[in-house]
């Protein structure tokens, strides 16, 4: 089984910003961590800034993996491009958040990815990660 974690803009500052939302953990920490406990599956990782960069990554993957665990940072607010590439793309994804949106800013409450995702998860941390991949198994 061959899963992607793709995570957007400012996801490569984990560990350093704000932590008391994002924690003290970087991605690569973490990702380690999962991949250890996760051995029997093909699990990759790919963070981007760079909208079209994503994108690009979703087509690449996306008829040929089983899953895609996404975090595409604040462009999940507005970025109807993220959603028709969810929406063209035969690989189920499901839509994470390190913090819970719905508890924060109005803005933060708009995804242009959840009605094209298999499911959401936000709010527990990176665990959020953690409980989407096992949505996959
Ligand atoms: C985030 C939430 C977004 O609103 C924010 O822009 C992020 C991170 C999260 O994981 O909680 O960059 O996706």
């Amino acid at each position: 089984m061959k899963i992607l974690i793709l995570n957007g803009p400012n996801l490569n500052l984990l560990g350093r910003r704000e932590p008391t939302i994002y924690g003290n953990l970087t991605f690569d920490e973490f990702f380690e961590s999962l991949k250890k406990k996760y051995a029997d599956i093909t699990l990759d990782y790919f963070q981007s800034n760079i909208e079209g960069e994503l994108i690009d990554k979703l087509h690449e993957v996306g008829f040929n993996y089983q899953g895609i665990i996404l975090n595409a940072g604040a462009y999940t607010h507005t970025s109807v491009a993220i959603g028709d590439a969810v929406k063209g793309i035969e690989t189920p994804v499901v839509e994470v958040h390190i913090s819970n949106v719905h508890a924060r800013e109005d803005f933060r409450h708009i995804s242009y990815i959840a009605p094209n995702a298999k499911g959401v998860i936000a709010g527990f941390g990176l665990q959020s990660y953690k409980l989407a991949l096992e949505s996959f198994l």
